[in-house]
Order: structure tokens, then C-alpha cells, then sequence
């Protein structure tokens, strides 16, 4: 038996989104039907809808969600009907390279539904990252289920499937944040406020929060961060060093994506520090740096893809700190909205104040 539901469609390039009803097939071998209870906006989701990630519409957007698993195919064994879950988008095969060599988090072939939901004419629609949660159901590979405390709010715990689980992830996975370590943060919208908070989880001593936006650094000084640096009329990497006995920060985690705040996270870390990028570029943007100065300040350059997390290591720990009142992952959600107001949430996204508009079903 297929079902008929609501969900949020993009049907075109830069077209504004649109509510339609459409068609989720019951679930095969390996996939799992989940009722969604909640879905974050991420910028993914934008630019998808502006055609920034592939030409393959109508997308069918939401990738940042909480739900019930309402039906499971055959052969699931991890996850069951009435499982709390947050939905992933790394259910890691076991058997590639990356699996097979212990790191699975860089999983070359992760796992997603295979039937296609469609639209009522029967055209088939591609989910972003293969989840598709701006519905009020949808079907996904059940290893993409990854089952935690049901106590917790789904608003809240939704948002570990993306973005706040990048930033957690670039501090504590990728930059391995540690107790006593300094740490700036260059950008503080969702995903560097989540680093933010990363870091002070970690232990970090001191954690320098860098915007433009004076809004985005308050907000980062009551997620833990120990000093602010407003950008726009202060050098950050001078600012940065003053603040760390003239040595630069242990780790500078990059959450804007672009080369000038690149450029200033590298020359802001101490030496041999470390850099994370977890800002995503577009496919134009270039960076120019002295090799001689790659070379002689040592230390590590890396990039952080969902926070290098493990959903199944991650996200019920995660949880476990959130329900301890350790993690304040309600901190996050700035606004509820219904299904049919994620284009305004979209035009709202740049705005100062919001670090994630969710939508609540
Ligand atoms: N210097 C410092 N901060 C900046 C700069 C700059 N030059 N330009 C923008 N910012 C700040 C913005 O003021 C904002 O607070 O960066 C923040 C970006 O936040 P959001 O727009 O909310 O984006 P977010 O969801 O945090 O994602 C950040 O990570 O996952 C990627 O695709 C995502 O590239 C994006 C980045
Ligand atoms: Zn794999
Ligand atoms: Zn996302």
C-alpha cells in the first residue's frame, strides 16, 4: 500500500517551493517508512532548490529530521515500528574502504531507500541527501534511522542530523577539541555556534567566537563562547593572537566557507595547530596561499563532512548529554513553523537572528 501525504517540493530551478501531495511507497528489503515529527531549514535544502547541488528535479526537500518509525521491510533488524529516530545521511555500508579500513565516517557508499517517492503523475522526486523530511512521511534505508532517547524534544533532536551536528563534530570529531585547548570559531550562524558548543563540551579553555553580525556573537557568548570578535571592524587574526598570548588558537574551525575567512583561520591558529573547515565553498571560489607558509607552520589542514560524525556512535550520546541538561540543543531552534512556511523561512535565513527555523508537524 503506497501513501498519499503533504510534503514540501522544489520543482524547479530557484522556483519558490511548493506544497504538494505526494506518493511514498510502503517500505522494501532494508528500508523503513518514518512518520516525521520535526524537520530543521538547513542551507542544503536552499541550495537545492536553487539548483546549486544537481539538476535532478523535482527535489523533495528536508534532510534535518526527527520522527516514529511507522513500518519496517524485510530484513531490518536495527530499527521498529513506534523507534523514536533521527534521520541520517551516512548509513555506512561495512564493506568499502573506508569501512573496511576502521573509518567509517568517510564511507564511500552510504545507503538510501532504492523505490522512489513520486508525485501523484508518477514522476519520480530526487530527497535531498536521500532523505526528503519536509513530509509528513518519508521512506529511507533503515541504517539512515538511527534510534534515540524518546524522551527528547524532536525540534531538538532533529537538528543532530545536520547542521548542529557538522559544527558539534568539526570541534569534537575532526579538530579533536580538547580540555584546556584554545579554540576560535571563524562564522557563528547554526553550524559555528554548534562548534562552539562542541568546544566548550570538550573542555576548551578559551573559545573565541568571530562574526559580523554582533546578533550571531551574542548568541555565541551564551552557548559558551569566552570572547567575541566582530570582524567587520576588527583584524580577527591579530584580535585572535592578542587573545592567546600572541600564539594563535590551538584549533580555528572555518564555518563560513569562503577564502578570506579561510585565509584568517589559517594565519589565526598557533603553530601546528590546527585548521577545520566546515564551511561550504562554492565551485568558483580559489584560495591563494604562500606555499613556503603552508610549509613552515606545520601542523594540520582539514575539512569536517557532517562533522566526521558516526550516527550510531554519536547521536544517542549526543542525546544523552541534550536529556542531562549537558547540551542545550534547544538553544538552536529559534522558531517552529508549519510545513508550508519553509520558503519564507528560506528568505528569512540570512536575516541576523535566526540560527534554525524547524518545522514541527
Ligand atoms: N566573517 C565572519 N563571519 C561571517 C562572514 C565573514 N566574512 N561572512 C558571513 N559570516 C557569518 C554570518 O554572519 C553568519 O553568522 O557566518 C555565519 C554563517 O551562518 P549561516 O548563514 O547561519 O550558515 P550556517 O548554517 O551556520 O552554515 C555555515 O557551513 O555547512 C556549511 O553550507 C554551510 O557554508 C555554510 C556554513
Ligand atoms: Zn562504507
Ligand atoms: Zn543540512
Amino acid at each position: 500500500m503506497a501513501h498519499q501525504v503533504r510534503a514540501v517540493v522544489a520543482r524547479g530551478k530557484g522556483a519558490p517551493v511548493s506544497l504538494e501531495t505526494i506518493i511514498v511507497p510502503d517500505p522494501g528489503p532494508g528500508e523503513a517508512l518514518v512518520k516525521i515529527q520535526a524537520c530543521g531549514v538547513c542551507h542544503t535544502d536552499l541550495h537545492y532548490r536553487e539548483g546549486g547541488i544537481n539538476d535532478d528535479f523535482p527535489f523533495l526537500l528536508g534532510h534535518e529530521a526527527a520522527g516514529v518509525v511507522e513500518s519496517v521491510g524485510e530484513g531490518v533488524t536495527g530499527v521498529a515500528p513506534g523507534d523514536f529516530v533521527i534521520l541520517n545521511w551516512r548509513a555506512v555500508c561495512g564493506q568499502c574502504r573506508a569501512c573496511l579500513r576502521g573509518r567509517p565516517w568517510y564511507c564511500f557508499s552510504t545507503h538510501n531507500a532504492k523505490q522512489k517517492m513520486t508525485l501523484t503523475d508518477g514522476t519520480e522526486l530526487s530527497p535531498a541527501l536521500g532523505i526528503g523530511a519536509f513530509a509528513e512521511k518519508t521512506l529511507v534505508a533503515a541504517g539512515q534511522c538511527t534510534k534515540v532517547d524518546p524522551a527528547a524534544s524532536a525540534a531538538a533532536a532533529g537538528l543532530l542530523g545536520c547542521g548542529v551536528m557538522a559544527g558539534l563534530g568539526a570541534a569534537i570529531n575532526t579538530g579533536n577539541v580538547g580540555r584546556g585547548d584554545s579554540v576560535a570559531v571563524i562564522g557563528c550562524g547554526g553550524v559555528g555556534a554548534a562548534a562552539v558548543v562542541g568546544s566548550n563540551l570538550a573542555g576548551a579553555a578559551k573559545i573565541i567566537a568571530v562574526d559580523i553580525d554582533d546578533a550571531k556573537l551574542d548568541t555565541a557568548r551564551k552557548l559558551g563562547a569566552t570572547h567575541t570578535v566582530n570582524s567587520r571592524n576588527t583584524d580577527p587574526v591579530e584580535a585572535i593572537r592578542e587573545l592567546t598570548g600572541g600564539f594563535g588558537a590551538d584549533v580555528v574551525v572555518e564555518a563560513v566557507g569562503r577564502p578570506e575567512t579561510y585565509q584568517q583561520a589559517f594565519y589565526a591558529r598557533d603553530l601546528a595547530g590546527t585548521v577545520v573547515l566546515v564551511g561550504v565553498p562554492t565551485p568558483e571560489m580559489k584560495l591563494e596561499l604562500p606555499l613556503l607558509d603552508v610549509f613552515g607552520r606545520g601542523g594540520s589542514l582539514k575539512s569536517s563532512w557532517y562533522g566526521d560524525c558516526l550516527p550510531s556512535r554519536d547521536f544517542p550520546m549526543l542525546i544523552d548529554l541534550y536529556l542531562q541538561g549537558r547540551l542545550d540543543l534547544d538553544a538552536f531552534v529559534t522558531e517552529t513553523i508549519a510545513l508550508d512556511d519553509v520558503e519564507k523561512a528560506f528568505e528569512r535565513m540570512h536575516g541576523g537572528d535566526v540560527l534554525r527555523s524547524v518545522v514541527v508537524l
